[in-house]
């Protein structure tokens, strides 16, 4: 009789756990599908991972990032916080080369290609007068970036995409 008890509750034990087995595996299947859906949104901010290199990159979520660290950078330059304004110029590398290696064409328009002409060039002369840490010297390359922006997205057929110096910064919880 006590034999019979031990086995029922055995048994019961046995089809708790496969039970409890099956739901965890159905979780584990919704979250990796969640985590899929989500490498398949058009996100191409910080995360360099790219699960698939056919990938499109939004450009505007790049450029959203180029224009903060450009007010950033702004402010660094201002007050010649050196270090900072090299940290700036190098995320800004960073995107443009995002956009330059990505093969983008919009509307029959070349946009990787005229990043390399007017995108990474402009950064060249920045790189110069921060490591000569020269206020006036930034302040020129920092015209020419700003020109060079606006030279593309006329190029490209957003001249309504008008970037200007800023008067304060964009986030203030930073020191610049
Ligand atoms: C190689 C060409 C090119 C250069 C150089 C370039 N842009 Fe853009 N930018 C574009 C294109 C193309 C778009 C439109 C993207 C779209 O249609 O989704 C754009 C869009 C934008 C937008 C609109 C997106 C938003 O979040 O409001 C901003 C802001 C912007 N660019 C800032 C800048 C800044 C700042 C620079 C210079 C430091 C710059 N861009 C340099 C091509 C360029």
């Amino acid at each position: 009789m006590k034999q019979t008890y031990i086995w029922v509750a055995f048994t019961l034990l046995l089809i708790l756990n496969i039970v409890l087995m099956m739901r965890l595996s159905h979780a584990n299947k919704r979250i990796d599908s969640m985590a899929n859906s989500r490498n398949e949104a058009p996100h191409k901010g910080g995360n360099h991972e790219r699960h698939n290199e056919e990938e499109e990159i939004e450009v505007a979520v790049v450029m959203s990032h180029i224009q903060r660290h450009t007010n950033k950078l702004f402010f660094a330059g201002k007050n010649a916080n050196w270090p900072l304004a090299s940290f700036y110029v190098h995320e800004l590398e960073e995107s443009m080369e995002e956009i330059e290696d990505g093969n983008i064409e919009d509307d029959g328009i070349n946009i990787s290609k005229l990043m390399k002409a007017m995108g990474i060039p402009a950064l060249e002369g920045l790189e110069d007068a921060i490591k000569a840490e020269d206020t006036q010297a930034f302040n020129t390359a920092y015209q020419q970036l700003v020109t060079n922006c606006n030279a593309c997205h006329q190029s490209t057929n957003h001249p309504y995409i008008v970037i200007i110096n800023p008067t304060t910064p964009a986030l203030d919880n930073q020191q610049f």
